[in-house]
């Protein structure tokens, strides 16, 4: 998408290495690189189990797996979330946790958060929000209500009695880093318990330390039923997911392993990577607080520097949104900020934001660095971006594919919107030679 014509070479710590030999500041890589690119302990253990045990029987127990899977219970809320299933992408957790929760319960609601991502798999796509990737799909999966985060808004949706779990992220990182208010989420987890419905907490982006908490959800007091983890999870090397819950709700799979299987569940590699991973988002937790604090000053400083250009900043400890005023100054920025240097991630619900992931290994040069290429990136952007510019004031338009908020019309179209993908599609190629760039 974004390389100008070069693809990803190889990365180490906070940097990658194009094929051009042009070197990128990785701040996004969608949460996965919280522990930077080829943390020497997580290739470690990867490269001694890929000699051991490089996949599993899945009929004998494996050693690796299940020590991790011991390690990440008492990781995750030491005594009561005792079990663990693991699977490979966030979806595959969430899956784990609906199928769950309606067998455990009889019951086949479920209520989710207005903003919410949960991913895409037929069951995840039902409780994610964005009617974006819904639509063409439907009908889904039944019976999910998604409901404003705002506390008048829990009764109304338990009246029935049938709902078998509430599924929320305590901030929604694809939803544009919407922090959650407390009082919501509090109200939400109340009303389940009272209802007899279980409390999933989505952490596959917020947790291992990425929001500064192992878990936001356990450490605000919700006595969520299943932490969810992804992304971070497998170190930055493997694929790993994991559903973390309590006796209650891993009930029908203690009963019957085969109610939920994949091939590759409890994959040895990946296990091996979690362990590893899990050591080393500890280590690094101090590292984190002082980043996050550079971060959340420089980030603030800049938005108070652009005001025509961004509308807010918002995050906790290492996952920070932007967010552009409508009109596409978010894709544009996006482009522009690779082009310099710095890869960061799109939004997946909101093409307004862009979102800042800076890794537990960055340096304090790279933070500044980073944020020293945003300032600059907006100070360039045209002033058709801007508010008052002659984009200005547009909706938000879910059309464009690549989520970025760059405009799919040719008339105020980078180069990457809706014909951009069409071109990636087509094998084309469609980042503009830096020389072509609109910003200055
Ligand atoms: C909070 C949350 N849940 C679930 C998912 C889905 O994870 P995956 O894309 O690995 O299936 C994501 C992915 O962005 C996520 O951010």
């Amino acid at each position: 998408m974004n390389g100008a014509g070069a693809v990803e070479s190889h990365g180490k710590g906070a940097r990658i290495v194009l094929s051009d030999g042009r070197s990128v500041l990785d701040f996004g890589s969608y949460a996965v690189t919280l522990l930077g690119r080829g943390h020497p302990d997580v290739l470690k253990a990867v490269a001694g189990e890929l000699d051991a045990m490089a996949v599993s029987t899945r009929v004998l127990a494996n050693g690796t797996t299940a020590g991790f899977a011991a390690e990440l219970a008492e990781y995750t809320d030491p005594g009561r979330l005792t079990r663990v299933w693991l699977g490979l992408n966030g979806c595959d957790a969430v899956e784990a946790a609906l199928k769950l929760a309606r067998l455990a319960t009889g019951r086949t609601r479920v209520v989710a958060v207005e903003g919410a991502y949960h991913g895409k798999s037929m069951g995840a796509l039902a409780t994610t929000w964005s009617r974006r990737y819904r639509r063409s799909l439907e009908p889904l999966l039944g019976g999910v209500t998604h409901i404003p985060a705002v506390p008048e808004a829990v009764p109304g949706a338990f009246t029935d009695g049938d709902v078998a779990a509430v599924i929320m992220e305590p901030v929604q990182g694809e939803g544009g880093v919407a922090v959650l208010p407390p009082r919501f989420l509090d109200a939400l987890a109340a009303a389940a318990r009272e209802h007899g419905a279980f409390v999933i907490a989505d952490e596959i982006q917020t947790g291992l330390g990425r929001c500064g908490e192992r878990a936001l959800s356990v450490a605000a007091g919700l006595r969520p039923d299943a932490v969810l983890f992804g992304k971070a999870l497998g170190g930055g090397v493997q694929p790993l997911a994991a559903l973390v819950a309590t006796e209650d709700l891993y009930a029908p799979l203690a009963k019957d392993p085969f109610v939920h299987t994949t091939t590759f569940s409890g994959h040895p590699l990946a296990a091996a990577a979690g362990s590893a991973a899990l050591r080393a988002v500890e280590e690094l937790a101090p590292r984190g607080v002082r980043l996050a604090e550079l971060m959340a000053g420089g980030l603030r400083r800049i938005a108070r520097g652009h005001p025509g250009l961004i509308a807010d900043v918002r995050g906790r400890g290492l996952l920070w949104g932007v967010e552009f005023h409508p009109g596409g100054a978010a894709g544009e920025v996006l482009l522009e900020l690779s082009r310099r240097g710095l890869v960061v991630s799109p939004c997946l619900g909101r093409p307004e934001v862009i979102r800042l992931l800076p890794p537990l290994v960055a340096t304090d040069e790279e933070a500044g660095e980073a944020l020293d290429l945003l300032d600059a990136t907006c100070a360039a952007v045209p002033d058709e971006f801007r508010r008052g510019g002659s984009g200005a004031g547009a909706e938000p338009d879910d059309r464009f594919p690549l989520g970025t908020g760059a405009p799919a019309g040719p008339s105020r179209g980078l180069e990457n919107g809706a014909e951009g993908a069409a071109a990636v599609r087509r094998g084309e190629g469609t980042s503009p030679a830096p020389g072509r760039s609109r910003v200055r």
